[in-house]
């Protein structure tokens, strides 16, 4: 199994030839999803057992069915949720990475990797403009960033606490209503409540967590201040400068979510949107959403890396000696894990390749698009946009639909595979999302999407 012989000569022409091809789609087509287990058990029955099998026939099964059964996200069809469209260069190093099993763990094993990875941090920091000491690593995802960051705040809040002489007690973070689910799954898990300030145009502001504090029985249990830079649902960007603002007079904890929206800081016609955010006490953004890298890469970057590392690095005996080098920077120290790939690196050659403007005009197509896509809503008499868009994402409504209406017109546009845009929610009602994020989504195929609204 670990040798190169002809049973591994086949496996690498036959695997290399298969990646070829789906590297060298352009477009992605948008693929099925889902299927009937019953189905996908038929193409894989009795593969998986004792004795092995022919590697042709086991990536033949792949490519029929199973790798059929997926929604490429990387298509530009693919305008639902919030996941990730790679570049082709991205995808091509997380093949290299791979192959060459490239951890990211420590600075003694992985000194090269860790030091391009931190070069991508760096450019994101600096984007954001956070202090030069700023640093991190990368995680699996938002909400992995959003649980190691807010664990760091609890116990900067706890020994806050101790040192003031109180006792332990339970801690609570403000957070707006439109927070990601991963942000309130985190205080569950780490026994914090919410203290949520509702807003009505869905941005949590300075002003209202001001008042929300002011009428507040406990404020002395706030241990931090979550905001969002982009809103899953709506692409809203938070008041970080009054957040900020809030946080620093309060001595709390600035949390930033930029998971989706952070990429917008490569953006120079919505960069303003985003003053604050070099007060982030910890800053995420996801590279797997909308800078482009492939699954998963999440930047988790700390305004003091060393009040991370003292929450975070785990001691062993056996582990002394990746904490004793002299220009030590373990990512193993920063979140919530030991082993980890170095998942930064193929967003560092992707950077590298094609230069950090052409991330930018990437992004800034996306923001133009949900302008366009706006305005050819408010033309249709049909349909009625609901908020203008900040960032990538279009809520709208086709008026005298009902939810199942929305269904069966998202259903059918994939069944055609003309798109991918499941319905969402807003203030209860049921309603259309465009979700964009590849640059090469066009206004045809939203006029399409929109057409097919018309009558119905
Ligand atoms: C604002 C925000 N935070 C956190 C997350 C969770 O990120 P992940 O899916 O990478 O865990 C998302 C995902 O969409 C998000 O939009």
């Amino acid at each position: 199994m670990h040798s190169v012989d002809a049973k591994t000569e086949q496996m690498i022409r036959s695997v290399l030839a298969y990646a070829e091809n789906r590297l060298r789609l352009d477009p992605v087509p948008l693929d099925k999803g889902s299927r009937d287990p019953a189905q996908l058990d038929v193409a894989v029955d009795g593969l998986l057992g004792e004795d092995g099998h022919d590697p042709d026939q086991v990536l033949g099964a792949w490519a029929a069915i199973l790798a059929p059964a997926v929604i490429s996200a990387d298509s530009p069809r693919f305008l639902g949720f919030i996941p990730a469209a790679p570049t082709k260069a991205s995808l091509l190093f997380d093949m290299l990475v791979s192959c060459a099993s490239i951890q990211g763990i420590s600075w003694l094993e992985a000194a090269g990797p860790v030091h391009a990875e931190n070069q991508v941090l760096r450019l994101i920091a600096d984007r954001a403009g956070m202090p030069l000491g700023a640093g991190g690593c990368f995680v699996s995802g938002g909400s992995a960033a959003n649980l190691s960051a807010l664990a760091v705040a609890r116990e900067i809040a706890k020994r806050k606490f101790a040192s003031a002489g109180q006792g332990s007690r339970r801690l609570r973070v403000v957070v707006g209503a439109d927070a990601h689910s991963s942000v309130g799954n985190t205080l569950r898990l780490l026994e914090m409540d919410a203290l949520v300030v509702p807003t009505a145009e869905h941005r949590l502001t300075g002003d209202a967590v001001r008042r929300a504090i002011d009428a507040d029985d406990d404020p002395g249990s706030l241990a931090a201040v979550v905001a969002t830079a982009g809103t899953t649902n709506a692409g809203i960007i938070d008041d970080l400068a009054g957040l900020a603002a809030v946080a620093r007079q309060l001595d709390l904890w600035f949390h930033v979510d930029g998971a989706y929206g952070g990429a917008g800081l490569f953006a120079p016609s919505v960069r303003g949107a985003y003053s604050g955010i070099e007060q982030a006490d910890s800053l995420v953004l996801d590279p797997h959403k909308w800078l482009f890298a492939p699954y998963d890469c999440a930047a988790l970057v700390y305004r003091e890396p060393a009040l991370a590392r003292s929450v975070h690095r785990q001691d062993a005996g056996y582990l002394d000696v990746i904490h004793d080098q002299a220009a030590e920077w373990n990512p193993c120290d920063y979140a919530y894990h030991l082993t980890r790939r170095a998942r930064g690196l193929p967003l560092w050659f992707s950077l590298c390749v094609h230069g950090v403007r052409a991330y930018g005009e990437a992004i800034e197509a996306a923001i133009s698009l949900a302008k366009q896509t706006a305005a050819e809503i408010r033309s249709r008499r049909y349909l009625e946009l609901i908020r203008e868009p900040d960032l990538s994402v279009v809520l709208f409504r086709r008026i005298g639909w009902r939810p199942d209406d929305y269904t069966a017109w998202a259903d059918k546009l994939l069944d055609d595979q003309v798109a991918f845009l499941p319905p969402t929610t807003w203030e209860g009602e049921t309603v259309a999302r465009f979700a964009f994020l590849h640059p090469h989504t066009s206004m045809e195929l939203v006029a399409e999407i929109l057409d097919r609204m018309a009558d119905g």
